[in-house]
C-alpha cells in the first residue's frame, strides 16, 4: 500500500463497513467494527470511526454519533454495544455476548432478543464531537450534541464516580482492553493456567452481574464480583471532561457548566496521582477491588494519564522514559498494549502457555497508538511522536488495517480489516 492510498483505502474500508438501518421510523447509519468479527455498533469504536470520518465527511461523523446517542437512556447512559439488526447471527440466543445484555429471561431461546448491552466504554464521546467542532469550525453542527454529552457524563458522575473521585469498571469489556493481565488478579487468574478457567473466570463476571442482579447499575458498582478503577478509562475520563468545559464553551448558553467540568477534570487527575501513581515503579496503576490495591502490571494504560494536558511534568518524564524504553515498550512496533518485561508480556497475545488468541496480552493497538502520538506532541516530545506514526503506518503498510500487531515482527493479529485501525489517517 503506497502512502497515497493509505487514505483511500481508509475511506473505502469505512464505507464498506458503513450500515444505515431505520428504527423507530428514524434512518441510523454507523460503521461496524468488522463485519465478520463485530458486526454490530460499539460505543468508543463508533467515536474512533466518528473522528476518522471528520477527515472525509463531517455530517457523516455526525450521524455516526447520532446513531449512537439515540440509544441514550433517560438518565444519560449509553451502551458499549448496541445489536441494531437483531437478526444477525452473533445476536442468536446461544452467543455469550447476550449475558452482556439485561433482562434475565434472555437467556431462553424463545425470548426477545436484546437491543444493547449494560455495559459502558471509555468515555471518548466529547473527545469524538470537539473533533467534529474543529473539523469544521461549525456549531450548528454540535449544538444537539452537547446536552446528550452531558447527559451522559453527568450520569458517569451519579452512577460510577467513587467519593475518592475516579471512576469504577465492573466488568473487564467496559475498559475495551478486554483481557489484559491488569485484571488477572481480580479475576484469580495465575498465568500458565489453562485458557479454559480463564474464559470460565472473564465469562462469570458478567454472567453474575447478569444473574444476580440484572445489570441494575447501582447493585453491580456496589457488590458486583469486577470492581476496577483503570487507569485508561480514568485518563480519557479526565481528558473528556475538559473537552466537555470546551464544548459548553462553544454553545453559549450553556456557558456555565465550562468552569464546573474542568474543575471536575483537575479532581479526577488530583485522584489519579494520588492513588494510582506508584512512587516506585514511577508510572501509574489500576486500582483493584473496593480496597483499592494497586495492580502490579505495567501495561500501556500505565502510561494513559499522559493524554492529559494539565499532566505536571514530574510525571509526563518518567512516563515517557517508561514508553521510550526499548527493553519495556519501545519495542521494533511500539507500543505494545503490556510492557515486555511483564512476565505475562506475549508478542502474540496468548496466554502464556497456551495457543490462545486473547485481545490486549502483547499487541500493539491503533488505538492506544493513537493517543500517544498525540500526547508526545502535546508534551513537546515531536520527534518521537512523529517516530511513532512513522512505525504505525508501516505497519499499516505490512499488515493491512488489521485489529492489533506483533509488537517484535509487525505481523497482524485478531480481526482483519478493523475500522479504528484506519485511525492512522488521523496522525
Ligand atoms: C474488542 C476490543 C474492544 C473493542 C471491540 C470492537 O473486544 O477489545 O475494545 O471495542 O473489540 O472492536
Amino acid at each position: 500500500m503506497l502512502l497515497v492510498n493509505i487514505r483511500d483505502a481508509a475511506r473505502r474500508l469505512l464505507e464498506e463497513h458503513t450500515r444505515t438501518v431505520t428504527w423507530r421510523g428514524k434512518r441510523y447509519t454507523f460503521t461496524v467494527p468488522s463485519p465478520d468479527t463485530y458486526p454490530f455498533q460499539w460505543f468508543w469504536d463508533s467515536c474512533f470511526h466518528a473522528i476518522v470520518w471528520t477527515h472525509f465527511d463531517p455530517e457523516r461523523a455526525r450521524r455516526e454519533l447520532q446513531s449512537l446517542l439515540a440509544w441514550q437512556r433517560p438518565g444519560g447512559f449509553i451502551p458499549h454495544l448496541i445489536f441494531w439488526d437483531r437478526w444477525e447471527k452473533k445476536s442468536a440466543p446461544w452467543y455469550v455476548g447476550w449475558m452482556e445484555s439485561g433482562g434475565r429471561s434472555r437467556f431462553f431461546p424463545t425470548r426477545a432478543r436484546p437491543e444493547t448491552s449494560e455495559l459502558m466504554q471509555p468515555p471518548i464521546l466529547a473527545h469524538a464531537v470537539y473533533r467534529l467542532w474543529e473539523a469544521t469550525g461549525d456549531v450548528a453542527l454540535i449544538r444537539d450534541l452537547v446536552p446528550a454529552c452531558n447527559r451522559y457524563y453527568e450520569w458517569l458522575h451519579n452512577v460510577r464516580l467513587s467519593r475518592d473521585r475516579l471512576l469504577s469498571l465492573v466488568a473487564p469489556y467496559e475498559s475495551g482492553l478486554d483481557s489484559t493481565p491488569a485484571y488477572d488478579d481480580v479475576l484469580g487468574y495465575r498465568s500458565g493456567r489453562p485458557a479454559w478457567e480463564y474464559w470460565l473466570r472473564y465469562r462469570s463476571v458478567v454472567a453474575h452481574n447478569a444473574l444476580r442482579f440484572d445489570h441494575r447499575q447501582h447493585e453491580v458498582v456496589r457488590w458486583g464480583p469486577f470492581h476496577v478503577k483503570d487507569a485508561l478509562v480514568n485518563s480519557v475520563y479526565l481528558q473528556n471532561l475538559a473537552f466537555l468545559a470546551k464544548l459548553n464553551d462553544l454553545v453559549p448558553e450553556r456557558w456555565e457548566w465550562e468552569k464546573e467540568y474542568f474543575a471536575q477534570a483537575m479532581k479526577v487527575r488530583d485522584a489519579l496521582i494520588k492513588k494510582c501513581w506508584d512512587p516506585k515503579r514511577q508510572a501509574f496503576f489500576n486500582l483493584n477491588g473496593r480496597q483499592g490495591s494497586r495492580s502490579n502490571v505495567l501495561t500501556v494504560a500505565s502510561l494513559m494519564p499522559l493524554i492529559f494536558h494539565w499532566l505536571p511534568r514530574q510525571y509526563v518524564e518518567p512516563l515517557v522514559e517508561h514508553l521510550l524504553n526499548p527493553d519495556e515498550f519501545w519495542l521494533p512496533y511500539p507500543v505494545p498494549s503490556v510492557a515486555a518485561t511483564e512476565p505475562a508480556f506475549s508478542a502474540k497475545s496468548r496466554l502464556i502457555g497456551s495457543d490462545v488468541y486473547r485481545h490486549w496480552r502483547g499487541g500493539t493497538w491503533m488505538n492506544t497508538n493513537w493517543y500517544l502520538v498525540y500526547a508526545l506532541r502535546r508534551h513537546g516530545y515531536d520527534a518521537e511522536a512523529d517516530e511513532l506514526a512513522d512505525r504505525c503506518r508501516s505497519l499499516v503498510f505490512r499488515s493491512g488495517f488489521r485489529e492489533c500487531f506483533n509488537p517484535q515482527t509487525g505481523a497482524g493479529l485478531g480481526a482483519e480489516q478493523l475500522a479504528w485501525t484506519t485511525l492512522v489517517v488521523d496522525l
